[in-house]
């Protein structure tokens, strides 16, 4: 029988990419198709050789078989996610991920996979992508033009399909199939750990045969997660817990105006209406934690009392203890990340920190929280009138947007749907940690200062691993807001550290 997925080895342009004084010269492989039954012409996949190990060298000790097989993915706010090539970053004008990934030695596989807004004949795979897909495929699979085929699980789904294609050639595909690294940003973060907790759970399976995967593992090696926005039902919870009492909201939103985009400060009070969920959901959140059996690195349970304080609290507090003593020694981030750094994020800035003889001694938790502000309404993610990029993740081919929480669900003030409590679970990579085939090296950066969500979900992400046996280097750079990929040298340094132990 024809293997309709098989890696076309021939199939490359030469190219060559020089920037920030660095050149490599790689083979482009470009929209190659991962899956037989693509939904969405998003559904491609760019892998990117350094030609120095197609020609038999080394790059960093890696030659063509042994080198790691960096994922990357563009995944933001639960949206399509296109392919993407190496190039300079557009903010920063320095090269980007996969050109540095390159530079260093991997073989780079970079996948366009669906979003929240993903339609059966959707043109936004064209925009910003730049490699020519022949859409009639995709036309002929789907007899219902302009369903939304992108919502709860597809994202993860066409990352299994990516990583199950890469084994199911792993004789001809360069690199090692069992060095496979993810790596993404905030809702791209979440899909990083998706990918690393839920391997070969069979959850999935019926989705992957749906759009035609290979039938191959789809467990990987390693996870690197910048600022996940995940545990999407105890998300609301937990923020509340930790900003329950602030009721000023601030977030810069891009606006469209006319031609232009432009930036835009949203601020305000939260209502009479959402000081009474962010109560209610506050008190929610000792007994989730509670309930996880967490414990500290001597062994001790870490908890909650009914009023949200102890030994948790302080675990979490500790982490901020840890980041902040890190920038007293390093200076990162107001030095090689000061760009990146909130504005009056410096150390000497901040009152609620007790710094003796160059040692941070303490951290005025409940101050810290006030100085970092709130972002977000209550709820945060599960929003009463489903007006949430989480609740659209939710939504269906037929429901705009649907609920998540019990909460909000009670709460509805559109008479929202409640998603599927096995969907909800299998876009929570928590709840697979240690049941499914979890990735063994797990890396997660989440800035001190990110408010997206709460420092509480990275915290208790890090914590179950850790607890499980699994290998975490897990910290909250200093002054850091929501972002990712800010220290790509230190990301290499692990990825060669767990690929060469
Ligand atoms: C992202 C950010 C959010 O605040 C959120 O709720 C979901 C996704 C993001 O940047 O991907």
């Amino acid at each position: 029988m024809e293997d309709n997925l098989r890696f076309d080895q021939s199939g490359y342009k030469m190219k060559r990419f020089e920037a920030g004084g660095q050149s490599v010269q790689f083979r482009a492989y470009e929209g190659i198709r991962y899956c037989l039954n693509p939904r969405n012409p998003i559904q491609r996949l760019n892998l990117y050789v350094p030609e120095t190990l197609c020609q038999g060298g080394a790059v960093n000790g890696y030659t063509l078989k042994t080198a790691p097989i960096f994922v990357p993915n563009t995944v933001g706010g639960y949206m399509p996610g296109p392919v993407d090539e190496p190039g300079v970053n557009l903010r920063t004008g320095e090269p980007n991920t996969i050109f540095q990934a390159l530079f260093h030695g991997y073989v780079v596989a970079a996948p366009g996979l669906r979003g929240r807004t993903s339609r059966m004949e959707s043109q936004e795979f064209f925009v910003g992508a730049k490699v020519d897909v022949d859409i009639e495929d995709v036309k002929e699979s789907g007899e219902n033009s302009g369903r939304m085929v992108g919502r709860a699980p597809a994202v993860i789904v066409d990352m299994k399909a990516v990583i199950r294609y890469l084994r199911h050639n792993k004789e001809q595909i360069p690199g090692d199939v069992e060095k496979i690294i993810t790596n993404g940003t905030s809702a791209g973060g979440a899909l990083s750990a998706l990918a690393g907790a839920t391997g070969n759970s069979p959850d999935y399976e019926p989705y992957l045969e749906e759009i035609g995967a290979a039938k191959e593992r789809d467990d990987i090696f390693a996870a690197s997660c910048y600022c996940p926005i995940h545990n999407l039902e105890n998300a609301d919870a937990a923020y509340e817990w930790l900003f329950s009492g602030e009721n000023r909201y601030q977030r810069m939103k891009l606006i469209r105006d006319g031609e232009e985009i432009r930036p835009f400060l949203e601020q305000g009070y939260l209502t009479e209406e959402e000081q009474t969920y962010s109560k209610a959901l506050k008190k929610q959140f000792p007994s989730y934690v509670n309930g996880l059996d967490l414990k500290d690195d001597r062994g001790n349970f870490l908890l909650l009392d009914d009023s949200g304080e102890g030994s948790f609290k302080e675990w979490v507090k500790e982490h901020v203890r840890k980041a902040a003593q890190k920038e007293l020694e390093t200076h990162d981030s107001c030095g090689r990340l000061e760009k990146l750094a909130v504005a009056g994020s410096r150390i000497e800035e901040q009152n609620y920190l007790t710094v003796r003889d160059g040692k941070v001694a303490d951290v005025d938790f409940d101050a810290f929280v006030k100085k970092i502000t709130r972002m977000k309404k209550a709820p945060a993610f599960d929003a009463v009138d489903l007006d949430s990029p989480e609740c659209e993740e939710f939504g269906t081919e037929e429901i705009y947007a649907r609920h998540f929480t019990k909460f909000a669900y009670e709460n509805s003030q559109v008479n929202g749907a409640f998603a599927e409590e096995k969907l909800i679970q299998m876009m929570n990579p928590v709840p697979y940690i240690g049941k499914a085939d979890t990735a063994k090296y797990w890396r997660i950066r989440h800035g001190a200062f990110d408010r997206d969500t709460s420092l509480a979900i990275p915290v208790i992400l890090a914590t179950i691993l850790k607890n499980k046996g699994y290998e975490v280097d897990f910290a909250l750079p200093w002054g850091l807001p929501h972002s990712g990929d800010y220290d790509l040298e230190e990301l290499f340094c692990w990825i060669d550290e767990v690929c060469k132990c």
